[in-house]
């Protein structure tokens, strides 16, 4: 697991595009795996720049994101699907029949999960996944305690969790409690990883260096993979 310090959440965001973008460039349909939040917004935002200003192209790309409330349709305003395409899809030229997302709305959750992780086969594995990480360490939505074997399933979130998320949403909402999330060992089958790290993660992001690799802080798995880079701000 490589470590890069960066000084400002312009640089993080930078060096992530220059990595996506790069990536994307030497292998046209790219198989990439997403993760929504507030950390990869910036990010994204310049890789849209990117396709406008320089002709990226994004049209063989395929996308896996990696999480959805569960109980949130995609055009609710808080669901991840609404957020990614605001912040993203509709900025650059990705193919509809090329997104792949959860349904949050989905009657039989199980079923849709196994159908997502046979996607994600036949598209070929996920060549470079965009993470995250939740002040608890939960990397998508792999809260603290689970199995470093998990897959794709449906998750109760962690209260630290929902309550940190809540400020998403407005007052009367019911926040979503469940969600579903591509597993562990399906985040750990993607070629390469990049994790994204804003100033207020420092503190998680210095356990997870720390600690000795525990379900108890999923994150720390990473330190398993054999090409993952860690990109913190640290100020
Ligand atoms: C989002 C996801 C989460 C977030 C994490 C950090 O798709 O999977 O793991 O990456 O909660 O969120 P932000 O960036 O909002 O601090």
């Amino acid at each position: 697991m490589r470590i890069v310090k960066v000084k400002n959440y312009e640089q993080l965001s930078q060096m992530a595009t220059d990595i996506i973008a790069g990536r994307i460039r030497q292998k046209q349909d790219l198989v990439l795996g997403l993760s929504a939040g507030s950390t990869p917004i910036l990010t994204y935002q310049l890789l849209a720049q990117e396709h406008q200003q320089t002709g990226l192209d994004f049209s063989k790309t395929k996308t896996f994101n990696l999480d959805e409330y569960y109980g949130l349709s995609p055009t609710h305003s808080q669901s991840y699907r609404y957020f990614m395409e605001k912040h993203f899809f509709s900025k650059i030229n990705l193919k509809k029949e090329n997104i792949h997302f959860l349904n949050g709305l989905i009657k039989n959750p199980s079923k849709e999960c196994q159908k997502y992780e046979q996607e994600i086969k036949k598209a070929g594995g996920v060549d470079l996944q965009i993470l995250g990480i939740g002040h608890n360490g939960h990397i998508g939505f792999n809260e603290p305690g689970s199995s470093f074997n998990s897959k794709t399933r449906v998750v109760k979130l962690d209260r630290q969790t929902i309550i940190t998320n809540s400020r998403n949403f407005k007052a009367a909402e019911r926040i979503p409690q469940k969600a579903l999330t591509i597993g562990i060992q399906t985040i750990m089958s993607a070629k390469e990883i990049i994790l994204l790290a804003g100033k207020n993660k420092k503190r998680i992001i210095s356990k997870v260096l720390k600690s000795e690799i525990t379900s108890d802080i999923p994150a720390t798995v990473l330190k398993k993979h054999p090409n993952c880079t860690i990109i913190v701000e640290m100020n």
